[in-house]
């Protein structure tokens, strides 16, 4: 009601105080929309300025994946400790409740299953814009094949996903996909990271490679590094220290977190490694602390 009358006077302008200045804390991302950057900083710690992503995407190739055989038993209880939970708009809308409330990344494309075993599809849309709103998703992830045949038709993808996300302000995660038979060399990854940063990919997911510090340090935007096949969990803490010591802003880990001995003290490790500086060596005392408990 528009009262005109009896109204408390307003006297606290703040007269000679500046607005406040903050610069937005996620590379690359200064000058995006307001909903765009508000997914970004629900994704990234505000302290650490990095982000814990579990990655759960796998049974879209690769069928029940060790230790996902039952996303609806695994992925709530871990939510609590990681920032991001990505995966499929069917795993999303059948095993994980939406009063989990964290953001999620949303998987976008699909891609050939492991049947195929080659990257010559390049993929199509699994899920589309309207579905990244429907689903409240914090961002859409694309995954990309290149310097294989899929690369053409990987990048036509992604150029249509971050145009759909720049209307509805969600980000888009680009991901360089690595065939069995690709080099995994400073150089791939320094052609691949930025390629995907200038096709305007807002967050890069990349593997960690010699060389890091040069790839993060060349690409415009936030890498966050793929854990890959599982690794003994000592040294799996070893890769995400150096990689965000040499310039990643997160993981998006997928089997070094629930196929460890305890998903949920390895997720806490990794955190620890990614929002508190631990070394690898403290983190994996950490782990060996508290595993089993
Ligand atoms: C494939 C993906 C997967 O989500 C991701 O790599 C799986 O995670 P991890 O390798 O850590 O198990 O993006 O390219």
């Amino acid at each position: 009601m528009a009262d005109n009358d009896g109204n408390v006077t307003s006297k606290d302008f703040g007269v000679g105080i500046a607005p406040p200045t903050a610069v937005f804390p996620v590379k690359g991302a200064q000058h995006l929309d307001w909903g765009m950057q508000h997914r970004l900083a629900a994704m990234f710690d505000a302290s650490s300025g990095n982000t814990v992503m579990l990655a759960f995407d796998h049974g879209y190739i690769m069928g029940p994946t060790s230790g996902l055989e039952r996303l609806d038993l695994v992925i709530p209880p871990l939510a609590p400790y990681v920032n991001v939970l990505m995966g499929t708009r069917g795993a999303f809308r059948t095993c994980v409740p939406p009063t989990v409330n964290k953001p999620i990344c949303l998987r976008a494309t699909y891609d050939a299953s492991v049947l195929f075993d080659d990257m010559s599809d390049g993929g199509g849309v699994a899920a589309d814009i309207d579905n990244a709103v429907a689903l409240d998703a914090c961002a859409l992830a694309v995954q990309t094949f290149i310097g294989a045949p899929g690369e053409r038709r990987s990048l036509e993808l992604l150029a249509r996903t971050v145009d759909a996300g720049q209307r509805c302000g969600i980000p888009v995660l680009g991901v360089v996909a690595v065939g069995k038979d690709m080099e995994r060399s400073e150089k791939f990854f320094l052609l691949a990271t930025r390629l995907l940063a200038e096709n305007g990919a807002n967050v890069v997911k990349s593997y960690y490679c010699d060389g890091f510090e040069r790839v993060t340090a060349a690409c415009p935007v936030p890498i966050v590094i793929a854990g890959g096949k599982k690794l003994p969990e000592g040294e799996a803490l070893t890769m995400a220290y150096r990689a965000i010591a040499e310039g990643a802003h997160g993981v998006d880990m997928g089997r070094n977190i629930f196929q460890a001995d305890d998903p949920m003290v390895m997720a806490q490790a990794v955190g620890k490694v990614v929002h508190e500086s631990y070394t690898d060596v403290r983190a994996y005392e950490f782990y060996l602390d508290n595993k089993g408990r």
